[in-house]
């Protein structure tokens, strides 16, 4: 038998009822990540990245929001079945979220001790003096510097960078399995990103948690993931290992996000490009590939069908019908 893996998602559909009609935000998501692994997903604004991770935790808004289908097993236990106890038992205790925003997680109000220790004291049976030293062992994880001191400090009191490594702290407090970071670097500046992208693969190295980053920055995909998830218009439409990824990208959505960047390892600092074109309409999806209008390989099929998952020599897959390799770019046609 497989080994299980640790989050195991099959088939997700998430939609929104809005005026426009039913926003297809995700459309048949599957994907699965290992024990310690870190996995990237990257895609432009609106690809349905986000509401992937929050359909797992339960956290997308219903209505407007309804999953429509599929499974994300957590150790074997479907999150998308559960109750809300249940759910919020996961999230303070097993898998873990943080966000580009630390006052999302953060309660302006409480001083960073007592946010801390609330959670261990319900999730991990703390005592209240148990509870403070994991608080202060936790901000000294971190990078906090005078943590038996800062602890008793409020959110508003540390600086932009430093509040990210509190709701950090906060995220792993319960030493989670999982932790999901939606873009949670992307307001910082680039040295303090650095430091908090190193935080967090030391904190990797040091408890084995997995890790979905969500990110648009290809230098965070290249410095910190393992694997990678490429989502267009609410769908995976390439996966793969970071190295061959970069080296051999067969979707052409993911060689236009790439294409700015000559070698993967030349300049990690590059954004991903913007790929010419607007986005696909969720609410209007087309027949055929979504893609299709802004795709440089596009052929007539690309419009009548949607391309299924082909393998990729190297282990992962794309849902691209074209070989790019071999066919010309259409602006390159006569
Ligand atoms: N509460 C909501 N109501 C209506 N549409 C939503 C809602 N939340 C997300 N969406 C839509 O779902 C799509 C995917 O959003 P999201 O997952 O946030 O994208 P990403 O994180 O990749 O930028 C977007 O088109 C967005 O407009
Ligand atoms: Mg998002």
């Amino acid at each position: 038998m497989e080994e299980q893996k640790l989050l195991q998602v099959d088939d997700l559909r998430v939609e929104f009822r809005t005026d426009e009609g039913i926003v297809r935000a995700v459309n048949g998501v599957s994907f699965d990540l290992a024990a310690g692994e870190t996995l990237g997903i990257v895609g432009e604004s609106g690809s349905g990245k986000s509401v992937t991770n929050l359909a797992m935790l339960g956290l997308i808004p219903q209505p407007p929001g309804r999953i429509s289908s599929g499974t994300a097993l957590y150790r074997g236990e479907d999150l998308l079945t559960a109750n809300a106890k249940r759910l919020s038992q996961i999230r303070g205790r097993h898998i873990a979220m943080i966000f580009q925003d630390p006052m999302t997680a953060l309660n302006p109000f409480l001083t960073v001790e007592e946010q801390l220790t609330e959670v261990t004291r319900l999730h991990l049976g703390h005592s209240h003096d148990e509870a403070i030293a994991h608080a202060i062992k936790m901000l000294e994880q971190v990078g906090i510097t005078g943590a038996e001191k800062r602890v008793f400090d409020y959110p508003h009191q540390f600086s932009g960078g430093m509040r990210q490594r509190v709701m950090i702290a906060l995220a792993l407090s319960c030493n989670p399995d999982i932790l999901i970071a939606d873009e949670p670097s992307t307001a910082l500046d680039v040295t303090i990103q650095a430091q908090i992208l190193d935080l967090m693969k030391q904190l990797q190295k040091d408890h084995g948690t997995a890790i979905i980053m969500i990110t648009h920055d290809l230098g965070v995909v290249a410095n910190i993931c393992h694997r990678v998830l490429v989502m267009y218009g609410g769908k995976i439409v390439e996966r793969a290992d970071v190295d061959s990824l970069f080296a051999n990208p067969r979707h052409p959505y993911t060689l236009g996000l790439l294409e700015s960047v000559p070698r993967w390892d030349a300049d990690l600092s590059k954004k991903l490009k913007v790929v010419p074109g607007q986005p696909p309409d969720l609410a209007h999806l087309p027949a055929g590939c979504s893609f299709y209008p802004r795709c440089s390989y596009r052929e007539v099929r690309c419009e009548q069908s949607v391309p299924p998952a082909f393998e990729r020599p190297e282990g992962g897959d794309f849902a691209c019908f074209i070989d790019v390799d071999s066919v010309k770019p259409v602006e390159e046609r006569t």
